[in-house]
């Protein structure tokens, strides 16, 4: 039926036929590569794409082939292609003697999301650093259905002219990012403009994501060390220094779990939720600490939960390892507890 089509086309090459319209939205995504977007309010579900063999070629007798195959029922510099649907697909163009002289491949871009997961309200990529030193890694889930692939990263600053780069990482389902340019102790007034062209066979879906470092970045976790009995919350080790000038906030929730069950910190509510910046936290034995990190001079995500229990068992091993080196001492010990009654204590 497309053959049809395409040999009336071939004798009205500059006219709509019938009802199929010329699109007049299309853009090139990278070389040799056209989008077309797809407005079927607008065009239908056909839509007529003209192509280019090249400037140099015009005037010359030129054949088509799409996808290599058979050679297309029309001829010239200037064609018309019809996309039917999401049909896109790589069209080929020869010299009369068989010479290959160029390309395009055509793809469609929908309006829909579908080659990734994700929700308008839950959003689609997630992006996310554990630090200011400009680096920065954003997520996608793919969906299973659909055999997605990124097909472009365009990265920029939205005013000065940064040197920011993108890669995909290994698995597929993230890129790391680097802004070579950033500066950690200067305000951040940019904008770092992303966007994310996915393609599953001939549809291209783009994802465009505006943000500043502060506005993603999330710290580690929360690091523990036990002092006598106070707990030590300490900066993790991938945070930006020095601390005085990159303080942390911390939520401080203490929990009782019961035992054999698991304790998880971000399920188990709890009477009062601190909000601190202090370092020391005194510890209740029997209760589990739960700690998380913020950074302390913005609004972003909240790093994930650590938890600490003051643990009997532990205990009695801190005793028994301080009978033989006292510098190993990490906090006060209790005679009821200990099983092994040759015990010194
Ligand atoms: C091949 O086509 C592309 C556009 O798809 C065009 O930019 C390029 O100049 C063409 N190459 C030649 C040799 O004409
Ligand atoms: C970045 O995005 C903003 C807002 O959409 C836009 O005004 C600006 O021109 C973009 N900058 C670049 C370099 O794309
Ligand atoms: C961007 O940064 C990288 C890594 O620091 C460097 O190799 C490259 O030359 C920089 N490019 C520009 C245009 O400054
Ligand atoms: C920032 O985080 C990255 C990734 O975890 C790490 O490679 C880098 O060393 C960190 N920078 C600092 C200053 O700790
Ligand atoms: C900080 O973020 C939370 C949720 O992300 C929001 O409810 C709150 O209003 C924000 N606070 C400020 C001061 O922007």
């Amino acid at each position: 039926m497309i053959f049809l089509l395409i040999g009336v086309l071939a004798v009205l090459p500059h006219a709509a036929v019938g009802s199929i319209k010329v699109a007049e939205s299309y853009w090139t995504l990278k070389a040799n590569e056209l989008v077309v977007d797809e407005d079927m309010d607008k065009y239908g579900t056909k839509v007529l794409v003209p192509l280019v063999c090249g400037e140099a070629f015009e005037g010359q007798k030129i054949i088509w082939k799409r996808e290599g195959r058979e050679e297309l029922p029309f001829q010239g510099n200037r064609v018309f292609v019809m996309v039917e649907e999401r049909q896109g697909g790589t069209y080929t163009c020869y010299s009369t003697e068989g010479n290959y002289l160029n390309h395009t491949l055509v793809l469609v871009q929908w309006r829909y999301r579908k080659i990734i997961k994700g929700t308008p309200e839950r959003g689609y990529v997630h992006c996310s650093t554990n630090n200011y030193s400009g680096f920065f890694q954003c997520f996608w889930t793919w969906d299973e259905s659909r055999s997605g692939k990124v097909a472009l990263i365009k990265i920029t600053r939205s005013h000065t002219a940064g040197n920011t780069s993108c890669n995909l990482d290994s698995n597929a389902g993230s890129i790391t990012c680097q802004d070579h340019a950033f500066c950690p102790y200067a305000e951040e007034i940019d904008h770092i403009n992303l966007t994310i062209y996915f393609r599953s066979n001939y549809v291209i879906e783009t994802y465009y994501l505006q943000f500043r470092i502060s506005d993603i970045v999330r710290p580690d976790m929360v690091r523990f060390k036990m002092k006598s009995n106070i707990l030590e919350l300490q900066y993790p080790k991938s945070w930006s220094t020095p601390f005085s000038y990159f303080p942390l906030r911390f939520q401080v929730k203490e929990i009782r779990c019961q035992k054999k069950r698991i304790c998880d910190c971000s399920n188990q509510r709890s009477s009062n939720v601190d909000l601190t910046q202090e370092q020391q936290w005194p510890l209740k034995k029997g209760v589990t600490v739960c700690v998380r990190a913020q950074d302390g001079l913005a609004n972003s995500s909240w790093g994930e939960w650590n938890q600490f229990k003051w643990q009997k068992t532990a205990q009695e091993m801190h005793c028994h390892k301080s009978c033989c080196n006292m510098e190993k001492w990490m906090g006060p010990c209790y005679r009821t507890l200990i099983s092994d009654k040759r015990s010194i204590y």
